[in-house]
């Protein structure tokens, strides 16, 4: 029985759908939101969540080393989804990538061990295997992150490695694909082109947007942690992965298409990231044996999520 779950980055784009996912399957638990409110997060997210008894936000950083204790007392299931997620602003400013990213998972991890913390979901990316222009990876592939954003991911992953081997922590990593769907900050490049083509700006394509990039919709995301809670072997790792992959330029134009605007007057072209990944290929087989398969498709999804951020422009301004 699951008395209790701790969501961390619940506010977040990601977070805030796996937190009323997992408050749809676990009605009888008592559920601790933890977010810290970065730009890319909004309250606003998780107050209908908020109303419920079972549920209590806790506004604290994932650094804050005795409040995480605090709160993961007597807890059966957390899930650290909190990060700096943007590959842009890491080749800025890196230091507060490692510092949530990796240090976080850090303080994360050893607060769930002093509580004994007995299932533990660790939300990480397909981009810590780097590049990969051959075959799909499982989940065996050496790491080899090209970013800060990425490495920093991958630093956590190698910390949740030790904590499985060392003090025998049950810790599910999930490496997951891009993830497209409502509440996304308009950075990443679909929530991002929409918002600028909805505010009549133009949209920024690095390099000449060739790139190469899978999506998955966020429930499908979450049906794929449900069923590792729910069937997940303690200590693996799991990839989730989209079947579809799109160049960047497409996915621009097929937003330009449902918004009823001309592709070309609408995009720049600007100079390419100082370092930026072809294509992520990963395989989700292991996860499809727990009975996961993808549902949605991007492209069907497209006018839906267009529409939400029309009526809901006012959140970002
Ligand atoms: N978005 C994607 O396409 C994608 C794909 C694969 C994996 N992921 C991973 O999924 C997770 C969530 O991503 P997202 O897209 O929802 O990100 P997001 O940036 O929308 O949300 C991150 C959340 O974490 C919170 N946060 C940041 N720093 C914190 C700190 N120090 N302490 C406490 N909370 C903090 C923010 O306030 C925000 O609510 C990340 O771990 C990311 O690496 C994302």
């Amino acid at each position: 029985m699951i008395k209790k779950i701790f969501i961390t980055g619940a506010a977040g784009f990601i977070g805030s759908h796996l937190s009323e996912r997992i408050f749809s399957e676990f009605k009888n638990s008592k559920i601790v939101l933890y977010d810290k409110i970065t730009y890319a997060a909004n309250i606003k997210y998780i107050k209908n969540l908020l109303l419920n008894k079972n549920i209590k936000f806790v506004k604290n950083d994932l650094l804050n080393f005795k409040t995480l204790e605090k709160y993961l007392s007597n807890t059966d299931l957390a899930i650290n989804v909190a990060a700096e997620s943007h590959v842009d602003n890491s080749f800025g400013n890196s230091l507060i990538f490692t510092k949530t990213n990796t240090l976080g998972t850090h303080c994360f991890l050893e607060a769930c061990r002093k509580q004994g913390v007995n299932k533990i979901i660790h939300v990480s990316t397909d981009e810590v295997y780097g590049e990969n222009l051959g075959k799909h990876y499982n989940e065996k592939q050496i790491l080899n992150p090209t970013n800060p954003y990425s490495a920093s991911k991958a630093a956590a992953d190698m910390i949740v490695n030790s904590y499985n081997h060392s003090y025998n922590l049950n810790v599910i990593t999930v490496r997951a694909n891009n993830i497209f769907g409502i509440r996304q900050f308009p950075e990443k490049l679909i929530s991002k082109s929409i918002y600028s083509f909805l505010n009549k700006k133009k949209m920024t394509i690095h390099g000449n947007g060739s790139s190469k990039r899978y999506y998955l919709s966020v429930e499908d995301f979450c049906e794929g942690i449900i069923k590792i809670i729910r069937k997940g072997k303690p200590g693996e790792i799991y990839n989730i992965s989209s079947e579809k992959y799109y160049k960047i330029l497409k996915i621009v134009k097929l937003i330009t298409k449902h918004l009823q605007i001309d592709f070309k007057k609408n995009i720049i072209f600007i100079k390419d990231r100082p370092f930026n990944d072809k294509i992520y290929k990963i395989n989700s087989d292991k996860l499809k044996k727990l009975g996961w398969k993808q549902t949605k498709q991007l492209d069907e999804e497209l006018p839906k999520l267009c529409e939400w951020y029309k009526k809901n422009l006012i959140l970002f301004k």
